[in-house]
């Protein structure tokens, strides 16, 4: 049922499906550590809550700084010390890493790249926590921490030798196990309290319509919401979603913290007279009511028709890639 339009009669909102409330916090910290990569920092590592950068950290500026004004209320001020510590500790490591890896994989130079992704997350209705621990090189898994078998998984010969390694040193499983299961989620719940107002924001999106030519797909697409949990799908008649000619893209990280999605429609198998029964539908964590634009020639944005005074799409393809890697030696 539609109750009401607004941006310029192209969002209707009508009020239907009632999200859930519960919420999946995470904490993540992402290492990269590159060798040979020109006008790139050989060290990077950035933290992020649900989503949201908080730190960063690279071997260029040695110091790691808070990237949200909140974050300065959750901690005290040695804490920056501290990381930026920890931080340049990681990063002699990881050039360390880097040189064994290519030993191990018989390489003398060129480009190489170990990741690594860690972190722990909370329920904030079950209190449930869990961590996790993956290393990356070259683009592929190298070897991850099962936390609840508190063993190490090795896709590859080359990472079994670091396997056996770390399987061995029970002292540090046990290090782990204590900060993926405790520490970890105790300074994730601090973070959260601190910049819950900005956390748990919601903002909605600008959606339009695009087509590249008359008889491309015509893509829905969803710019500039937070946060990321939310749907979009084309609905026909106000009830079924269509299925048949859909392609649904990748969700996007936008520069300012915002996501854009979007979802393509095949529009050869729909009758002209029966544009206006098709609908792309937006739903968002926390907001009651579905954003939709109903299926019309009228507001598609296009490069080639003249109405739109030649008007280019908009920038839709603006991506983060940001990886990750701990301190102890592969
Ligand atoms: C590296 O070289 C050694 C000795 O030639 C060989 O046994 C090993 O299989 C090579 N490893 C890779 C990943 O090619
Ligand atoms: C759209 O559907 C038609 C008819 O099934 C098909 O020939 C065409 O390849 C489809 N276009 C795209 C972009 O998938």
């Amino acid at each position: 049922m539609q109750i009401s339009c607004w941006f310029c009669s192209l969002l209707c909102l009508s009020l239907q499906s009632v999200p859930g409330t519960s919420v999946l916090h995470t904490l993540r910290y992402f290492y990269t550590a590159s060798s040979d990569v020109p006008n790139f920092p050989e060290f990077v590592a950035v933290g992020y809550v649900d989503d949201v950068q908080i730190d960063h950290y690279d071997s260029n500026t040695r110091r790691e700084v808070p990237k949200q004004d909140w974050m300065k209320d959750a901690v005290d001020e040695q804490y920056w010390e501290r990381k930026t510590g920890n931080r340049i500790n990681a990063q002699q490591t990881f050039k360390v890493n880097i040189e064994i890896l290519k030993q191990r994989f018989n390489q003398t130079g060129g480009v190489h790249i170990v990741q690594l992704m860690y972190g722990c997350e909370w329920d904030d209705e079950t209190g449930d926590v869990d961590g996790y621990e993956q290393y990356g090189y070259d683009g592929e898994d190298f070897i991850s921490l099962n936390l609840k078998e508190q063993i190490w998984i090795a896709p590859n010969q080359q990472a079994f030798i670091t396997k056996l390694k770390w399987d061995n040193d029970k002292a540090w499983m046990s290090n782990q196990k204590h900060y993926y299961t405790e520490e970890c989620p105790e300074w994730l719940k601090k973070y959260v309290n601190a910049g819950r107002s900005s956390l748990m924001r919601t903002d909605l999106p600008s959606i339009q319509l695009l087509q590249r030519t008359p008889s491309s797909p015509v893509t829905c697409h969803a710019t500039g919401f937070y946060p990321r949990y939310a749907v979009m799908f084309w609905r026909k008649d106000q009830e079924e979603e269509v299925l048949e000619g859909v392609d649904h893209g990748e969700m996007l990280p936008n520069h300012d913290g915002s996501f854009q999605m979007s979802v393509d429609l095949n529009i050869s198998l729909i009758r002209a007279e029966d544009w206006s029964r098709y609908d792309c539908v937006f739903q968002i964590k926390g907001v009651e009511e579905d954003l939709t634009v109903t299926l019309d020639k009228s507001v598609i944005l296009s490069n080639w028709r003249k109405s739109d005074g030649g008007e280019r799409l908009t920038e839709w393809k603006s991506t983060r890639r940001q990886f990750s890697s701990k301190s102890i030696d592969i």
